[in-house]
């Protein structure tokens, strides 16, 4: 939910830090803050705002800057509104030791009153607070150093934590931990210099080497030393590995783009080939994924799959329910991870459960795998980050592959997931025999258009936006769609609403008569996908019915459409596809038009308010 970053070395630190809050900025942007060592003195910045408003103060005074050590962190808020106080870092009370926190203390308020009872007094309204002030009294009572302290005083915490802490009384050395929420420490030349960030892209120019603690670990990083990593309950040394960073610094750039959400969207059909590239062999007639390959015999003796996620990835595990038991014959329940783990839900070892995260760190669905695994169950994880919290804790998985995903809207995991979900669902279908080896191959075929058929829609820019200026100013809008589409629909509206804040729904078309038809009058848009093989007529009938209610429509269809162009107000064509593959083509005019009213609005487009990329906290 927060960023946090550190430097220690030899360099300026301000800089590093500065930036790599920017690139972490996907996270959580309701204050930022910046604590800045010069040797002598910790200068501490921070405000309500972005990172932007942290730099004004900043510029106002050049030694705020000085220093080679610094952390810093921008926050989305849990424990306390945003404001000046509550913005990270926070020291502790005797201000020689600083800290930013990502994550939730779930016993603050305990420790706060054990703490108070012993002469502490507080500035902010955070768990995070308490967590130094907790450090500060062990490290005083035991008489031990930094990293015992925060070792020690993490025994007694309940919650999740990726934590960066300094002492300047022992200004040679930076303390990380994390439980539930991620940390990656970069390693410089030689232990020069060392970096510290919530994921790799604060320090890409700086070095490739990366170490990503694990639940449970501390990290000691000493400057000219090196790192130490233990474990927190037992102290055990860990031998921590170095990771080579694949990421480069273009991907995590605009690019020429305005905004990452438009880069994004474009970067689809690139997106879409590294995800079946390797996999899907057309010549051949096979799909390759090693993580299926190696449990088949768990896939095809499930009695069903279970597929946990939230957002935008559930909407991806919604269309996979129809792939599955479309292409595979198994049957699917698709599950809010955040409902699942709360319910006491039925799970046997004969369930296959499907996790899906571009994140790999949503919190709900983290939970949701550790309590399918608790009972038994296999868990294959669909996620994008490489190396994050589910990919680690599932046991096996697909990555999608669509490259670091910036702008909070989800785009391009959407299709990719869709992608992954369809090669499993093929594969899985060509291995059970419910699919004729010439409809596999001509899925394949098909499949492999894909990325050339979204360029292609990609160029009928100009167009959305002229539907999108026609509806900018909309206040209710309706997204419909039925069978393979219906989840487009849900994600047209998710899309709309996170960053233009007009309220939208999305339904299954059929559905519409069951209640939303009442709210349709010549004010309302509604988005309705009517491609020629979905239940086509069906989805004709409602267009009409939303026609004699005067509402006003936009249909997606099927290139060479006569029948619904001359009922809509306007349509937006898609290629031609095979039905179960459409939802990778339906999705582009939806996020364009989004991403286009939010535009017209003045809307932050990439950080759209109150959300944060990754929900790392319930
Ligand atoms: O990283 P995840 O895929 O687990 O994230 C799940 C949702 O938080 C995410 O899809 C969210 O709904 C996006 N803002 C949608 O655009």
């Amino acid at each position: 939910m927060c960023g946090i970053t550190g430097y220690i070395g030899y360099r300026d630190a301000y800089p590093i830090v500065i930036n790599g809050l920017k690139r972490l900025e996907y996270r959580g942007y309701d204050s930022a803050g910046i604590m800045m060592y010069d040797g002598k003195e910790m200068k501490l910045s921070k405000t309500k705002g972005k990172v932007s408003d942290l730099e004004l103060i900043v510029n106002n005074e050049e030694k705020r800057k000085v220093g080679k050590i610094g952390i810093g962190h921008t926050r989305w808020a849990t424990h306390g509104v945003p404001n000046d106080t509550n913005s990270h870092p926070h020291f502790s009370e005797s201000g020689d030791l600083v800290i930013v926190h990502n994550g939730i203390i779930e016993n603050y308020d305990t420790l706060k009153k054990e703490l108070v009872t012993r002469g502490y007094t507080f500035k902010s309204d955070t768990d995070t607070e308490v967590l130094i002030n907790l450090i500060q009294e062990v490290k005083k009572n035991e008489d031990c150093k930094l990293g015992k302290a925060v070792q020690l005083a993490l025994t007694s915490v309940v919650g999740a934590y990726a934590i960066a802490v300094f002492d300047k009384t022992k200004p040679d050395e930076l303390v990380v931990a994390r439980l539930g929420s991620p940390i990656a420490i970069g390693v410089g030349k030689e232990n020069n210099e060392f970096f510290v960030a919530s994921d790799a892209s604060p320090f890409l120019e700086y070095t490739k080497n990366a170490i990503y603690l694990e639940d449970e670990e501390l990290a000691i990083i000493k400057i000219g030393k090196g790192i130490k990593v233990r474990k927190i309950m037992d102290d055990s040394l860990v031998d921590a590995t170095i990771q080579k960073l694949k990421m480069s610094l273009e991907q995590i750039e605009k690019g020429g783009y305005e905004h990452f959400m438009l880069k994004e969207i474009h970067e689809q059909p690139k997106a879409i080939i590294d995800t079946y590239r390797g996999r899907m062999l057309p010549d051949q007639g096979i799909i390759k994924m090693s993580g299926v390959d190696d449990n088949m015999s768990k896939f095809l003796n499930a009695d069903r799959i279970i597929i946990i996620a939230c957002g935008t990835s559930w909407h991806a595990g919604l269309v996979g329910e129809y792939l599955f038991e479309d292409m595979a014959r198994i049957p699917v329940e698709v599950e809010y991870a955040s409902e699942f783990r709360y319910r006491n839900p039925i799970i046997t070892s004969k369930d296959v459960v499907i996790a899906i995260s571009q994140s790999g760190e949503t919190a709900d669905t983290l939970a949701a795998i550790k309590l399918a695994k608790s009972k038994g169950a296999f868990v294959f994880g669909v996620c994008n980050v490489v190396g994050s919290s589910i990919a680690r804790e599932t046991d096996a998985g697909a990555y999608t592959h669509a490259g670091p995903e910036i702008g909070v809207a989800s785009t391009k995991a959407f299709t990719t997931q869709i992608t992954v979900l369809s090669l499993i669902a093929l594969k899985l279908a060509k291995e059970k025999g419910t699919l004729s080896t010439s409809a596999f191959q001509n899925y394949l075929r098909t499949l492999e258009l894909i990325p050339s058929q979204i360029e292609q829609m990609l160029k009928i820019d100009d167009s959305v936006k002229e539907i999108a200026a026609v509806y900018k100013d909309a206040t209710n809008c309706l997204y419909l769609g039925r069978g393979f589409n219906f989840p487009v629909a849900l994600e047209g509206a998710l899309k709309l609403k996170e960053i233009s804040y007009i309220h939208a729904e999305g339904y299954p078309a059929a559905e519409m008569k069951h209640g939303p038809i009442a709210l349709i009058d010549e004010n309302m848009p509604i988005f309705v996908i009517a491609t020629n093989k979905g239940h086509y007529e069906k989805v004709v009938s409602n267009i009409q019915e939303i026609k004699s209610r005067s509402g006003k429509i936009i249909a997606i269809v099927t290139e060479g459409d006569t029948q619904v162009k001359e009922i809509a107000d306007h349509v937006i064509e898609i290629p031609e596809t095979m039905e179960a593959l459409t939802p990778l083509l339906t999705t582009i005019p939806f996020q364009l038009i989004s991403y286009h009213i939010a535009v017209m609005l003045n809307k932050n487009v990439d950080q759209p308010r109150n959300l944060a990329k990754s929900v790392t906290v319930e």
